[in-house]
């Protein structure tokens, strides 16, 4: 019988427990070695609040930070505020979100390279931001590294601004493989644009990885824990070559009570305005 305390917490949700105990003890028995973690970033790693504060994601860091002018924070912030609704909405079909994502994110990758922004300013930007990661971060990050359990990062923020968020932490440990949108700086260093392929929240699949080398290198780790804040997060493990076991929890943060029966369908176990890794390292520490 799998005992982790931590599944009796408050802002856990189950469709079905057996189902997710089944899992959990059939990783535990294949072993450390056959694990993979697959993870989206943005108010999956960092988190979604604070104080009653909104935390910001890789983009709002650079949306609020002092190299933007007022009117280029103005204009981002309009884009958040009609295009964010359009992405939590759960009355939307992802053919319908789609392309909308690509308009907002072009759109604002379009503002911020007009913007003076600096690669010698990454580290400052982020230094100066609010962001946090989770509760429960270090032990997260160190039990993967420790383990020799492969971290892959896959993000529709800003790779460069998340990469520094994890390095300032002093969590980039070599387990970790980041796909993301990286910015394209001239030989300036000054900001012109951002490499392709666009990622945005609903074409996180194998479509945007490079013909999937990084899982084909994997094929051995045939049991995945899945983290995600989104429902566009569960197609992140779509190009995993082998799967055996698949554990997929996601991060409840928004509008919780209008998410909570799609998340629950879709998601093994949900984590309702829950800040903190615990869930995530408890299970760890078991399959350990
Ligand atoms: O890492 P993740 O896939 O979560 O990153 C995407 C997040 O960044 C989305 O949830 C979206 O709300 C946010 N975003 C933003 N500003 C943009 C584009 C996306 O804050 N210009
Ligand atoms: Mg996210």
């Amino acid at each position: 019988m799998v005992r982790i305390v931590e599944l009796d917490k408050t802002t856990v949700r189950m469709k079905n427990p057996d189902h997710v105990r089944g899992i959990i003890s059939s990783i535990k028995k294949d072993g450390v070695n056959k694990l993979q973690v697959i993870s989206d970033f943005d108010m999956t790693l960092s988190r979604f609040g604070w104080n009653g504060r909104r935390c910001p994601t890789s983009h709002n860091i650079l949306d609020n930070s002092q190299v933007i002018t007022e009117e280029g924070k103005k204009q981002l912030k309009d884009l958040l505020h009609y295009y964010y609704p359009i992405e939590i909405d759960p009355n939307r079909t992802l053919e319908e979100k789609c392309p909308l994502m690509v308009e907002w994110w072009t759109r604002a990758h379009d503002l911020l390279s007009q913007q003076k922004i600096l690669k010698g300013d990454i580290a400052q930007i982020v230094k100066e931001s609010e962001v946090m990661l989770r509760d429960g971060f270090n032990e997260f990050f160190d039990q993967l590294h420790k383990n020799n359990v492969p971290l892959f990062i896959f993000s529709a923020g800003v790779g460069d601004i998340l990469e520094e968020i994890i390095r300032q932490a002093n969590v980039f440990h070599p387990n970790i493989n980041v796909v993301s949108n990286y910015m394209d700086f001239d030989d300036d260093g000054i900001l012109r644009g951002f490499k392709r392929p666009l990622i945005h929240t609903y074409n996180k699949n194998n479509t945007v990885l490079n013909n999937t080398e990084y899982f084909q290198q994997l094929s051995t780790k045939t049991s995945i824990i899945l983290l995600g804040d989104s429902m566009g997060d569960l197609t992140m493990s779509d190009g995993v070559t082998n799967v055996k076991n698949i554990l997929k929890i996601g991060f409840l943060n928004d509008k919780v009570e209008e998410h909570r029966g799609k998340y629950l369908e879709s998601y093994d176990i949900v984590l309702e305005r829950d800040e903190t890794l615990d869930v995530v390292n408890g299970i760890l520490r078991y399959t350990f």
